[in-house]
């Protein structure tokens, strides 16, 4: 009998800014997993669509487009890279427009069924932390492990702002935009953020990363033992 450990699916789904993938990050650290950020794959489509001129509603013209895209997620120590057409564009990708552009796109379905399709391809064979919107309802609802993470809007709108280097003046309109792209993300017909029913809620607000990361460990251990 085999005694190797059981490589799991861990899905973190969750709003913009709560954490989920400082979180997915050190868990994927923690367990030796591949951390996987599905929301950069809407990122780069939402990065070249803009580039090229397509309008964010053009189903064709963005079905296209993707099935030509040459991108590529690469994992690495301090976490995910992301390369387009060989180009590293991880950072172009973290700024509000693009998120923007992501979140528009990211409501048709010529574009989730393709990008959902590369994201179970790389978690299918487990030993995956994946995160995104949908994972645990639609990418893996076989998932071993479901986490949805949440935090007020304004502590999210304050971690957005650190991450991007925002001045405290800019903080308003950063709380403004994450909560409309909440809603946009929480409203569309297709995948809608939302947590699975099995899925454990984790609010983050006033909790450090390492008290988030070391309960989800715990769930994660009693999981890996079922
Ligand atoms: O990092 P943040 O939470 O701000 O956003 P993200 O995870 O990079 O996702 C950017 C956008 O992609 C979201 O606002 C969603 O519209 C979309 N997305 C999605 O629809 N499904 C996913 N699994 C991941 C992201």
């Amino acid at each position: 009998m085999s005694t190797a450990p059981r490589r799991l699916i861990v899905a973190i789904d969750g709003p913009a800014g709560a954490g989920k993938s400082t979180l997915a990050r050190a868990l994927a650290r923690a367990l030796g997993y591949t951390y996987v950020d599905s929301g950069a794959m809407y990122r780069v489509v939402g990065l070249a669509a803009r580039a090229r001129g397509l309008a964010a509603t053009d189903a064709e013209a963005l079905a296209a487009l993707i099935d030509g895209l040459d991108f590529a997620l690469r994992p690495e120590p301090a976490g995910q890279r992301v390369f387009l057409s060989g180009r590293d564009v991880t950072e172009e990708l973290r700024t509000p427009a693009v998120g923007e552009w992501a979140s528009r796109v990211a409501a048709l379905p010529a574009v989730r069924t393709r990008l959902v399709e590369r994201q179970r391809r790389l978690g299918e064979a487990g030993g995956v932390v994946m995160d995104g919107r949908d994972i645990g309802t639609v990418v893996f609802p076989e998932a071993d492990c479901k986490f949805f993470v949440t935090a007020s809007a304004a502590e999210r709108a304050r971690r957005r702002a650190r991450e991007i280097g925002a001045p405290e003046a800019e903080l308003g309109a950063i709380q403004r935009d994450i909560e409309a792209r909440d809603r946009r993300d929480s409203e569309r017909a297709l995948a809608p953020l939302r947590a699975a029913a099995d899925a454990v809620t984790i609010d983050t607000t006033g909790s450090t990363a390492e008290e988030v990361l070391e309960q989800v460990l715990a769930r994660v251990a009693e999981r890996a033992k079922a």
